[in-house]
């Protein structure tokens, strides 16, 4: 067995996993989510030892898994989370999470150092949720807490090391922080130079699926896990969902809507250039990287309309409900940016709106404009993707996107491609498993051991009609930002 642990936002959960890819048995243990202040968002790293820990003495003592079957572990972590540490590897204060908007003026000021030389090295903007902008705003804000830091890692690298005690930071994380040369797969020189860290404050980097070490003596007795168990790098969630998936291909392209939406793909070298228009990082295959862009309000518009206007209503048939209406839903337009938009806008102040309610309209008419508004969102960011003259064939839907034959239609006609769904759908846990039993050897690569992991179902052709009258649409879509932007700043 291998056991994959998956750090997110709200819970851990540790799935072990068999030698052919079955969940055997799963445990998850949930922690609170800090805001001391507006747009401050922290957690603190012990609950993330503790539930782990916990998840993993209920799988052995509650679901029976046999300790010295657990041959290898490794991790799927939130992404971009800064966590300090002092010289004996404390945790200096709570870890800055990546959904924690507190550092506006330290992206500004990142910008203004470096322009467009630091796109040209991390191959991303320096937006608020990364961690570069977060180590700048303690250096700024908690001086003392800085002047003791000697250290910092990102949250999954945190739990690494708690149960190996070995300190590392691996790639795909890395590359979140943007303060990775993520072309060389190594620290930025240039970065360190710009602000002033010393190259001592940089954890050694590791690949996703290398030996970090084996649990440690004090871990074992605290969990009750062998020491012979061996520890593997691990990939950030995006990456790891994208393995777990078997998003490994340049033809591919995963659609993911959950509350927020992504849009990713797997690229094979580092010479395409998106100029920072959507994320590209380092993947947790060595030499392979993925790109991607965020749509904030994907699931969470939909999740708003129902509790706004059919609080009531079965989710599954307020969806279907949409059938009622046309394409186009009978003339109505909706944007979903009722938190602000990532990409491409990089805007937390734009807000969506409805375009063309007609006192005909019914509330289907409304529920299938949401649903298309989502999807003219991710068509922005396959917009990039042709811009730079990326091509790709295929769209692997997941999410709860993938669940409903019509939403999956609609991407389908919108993207104007071919969209298969993802089945037996496990999420980045099991792209955490994969690295470790690859890491193990029981597979040669990540992409034999993802294609034996995941499993596709059933195919949406674009319908030619269809195609057509979206993309009328969609060219209004694209209007809407600018022409709402002043409403709403
Ligand atoms: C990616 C991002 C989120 C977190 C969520 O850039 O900020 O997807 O990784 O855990």
């Amino acid at each position: 067995l291998v056991l994959g642990v998956d750090l997110g936002t709200s819970a851990v959960k540790v799935s072990a996993v068999s030698r052919g890819g079955k969940i055997v048995a799963q445990r998850s243990f949930d922690y609170p989510l800090s805001q001391p202040k507006p747009g401050f968002s922290e957690q603190n790293p012990e609950d993330w030892v503790n539930g782990t820990t916990m998840a993993i003495v209920e799988l052995i003592l509650k679901d029976g898994i046999a300790v010295d079957a657990i041959k290898g572990i490794s991790y799927s972590g939130q992404m971009h989370g800064l966590v300090l540490l002092d010289q004996n590897k404390q945790v200096l204060r709570p870890a800055i999470l990546w959904n924690d908007t507190r550092t506006s003026q330290q992206t500004q000021e990142i910008s203004e150092q470096m322009g467009d030389e630091f796109i040209d090295i991390t191959r991303n903007k320096a937006l608020e949720g990364f961690t570069l902008p977060k180590i700048l705003w303690v250096k700024e804000n908690e001086p003392n807490i800085f002047a003791a830091a000697q250290t910092f890692v990102t949250p999954k690298d945190y739990l690494r090391y708690r149960m190996t005690g070995r300190l590392a930071m691996e790639i795909s994380d890395a590359a979140g922080t943007v303060m990775l040369d993520v072309a060389k797969g190594d620290w930025s020189s240039e970065i360190q130079a710009a602000f002033d860290l010393p190259v001592s404050f940089f954890p050694p980097i590791i690949q996703g699926i290398e030996a970090a070490g084996n649990i440690s003596e004090s871990y074992a007795l605290f969990s009750g896990l062998d020491t012979n168990t061996q520890v593997f790098g691990g990939a950030a969630d995006n990456a790891a969902g994208a393995i777990g998936s078997a998003i490994l291909k340049p033809n591919m392209v995963w659609s993911s809507i959950g509350t927020s939406g992504v849009v990713l793909k797997y690229e094979d070298n580092a010479d395409v250039d998106y100029h920072g228009q959507i994320h590209f990082f380092n993947h947790a295959i060595p030499n392979k990287y993925y790109s991607m862009g965020v749509t904030l309000a994907a699931g969470h518009s939909l999740n708003w309309f129902k509790s706004r206007f059919a609080p009531a209503e079965d989710f599954t048939d307020l969806v279907a409900s949409a059938e009622k209406s046309t394409v186009g839903a009978n003339g109505l337009l909706f944007t979903p940016y009722i938190v602000g938009e990532r990409t491409p806008y990089a805007d937390g102040d734009i807000r969506g709106s409805w375009l063309g309610i007609d006192s005909m309209h019914q509330r289907y008419d409304f529920v299938r404009s949401v649903l298309e508004g989502i999807i003219f969102s991710f068509k922005d960011i396959f917009e990039i993707y042709e811009a730079a003259g990326t091509q790709f064939d295929t769209v692997i839907a997941s999410g709860g996107g993938a669940k409903s034959p019509l939403w999956l239609q609609i991407q389908a006609d919108i993207f104007n491609k071919k969209v298969i769904v993802l089945e037996n759908e496990q999420g980045p846990g099991m792209g955490a498993a994969i690295l470790a039993a690859v890491g193990l050897g029981w597979f040669e690569s990540v992409e034999q051991a993802a294609e034996k992991f995941a499993s596709f179902g059933q195919v949406y052709e674009p319908m030619a009609e269809n195609v057509a009258k979206y993309a009328q649409i969609y060219q209004i879509y694209k209007q809407m930002y600018q022409q709402t932007a002043e409403i709403s700043h």
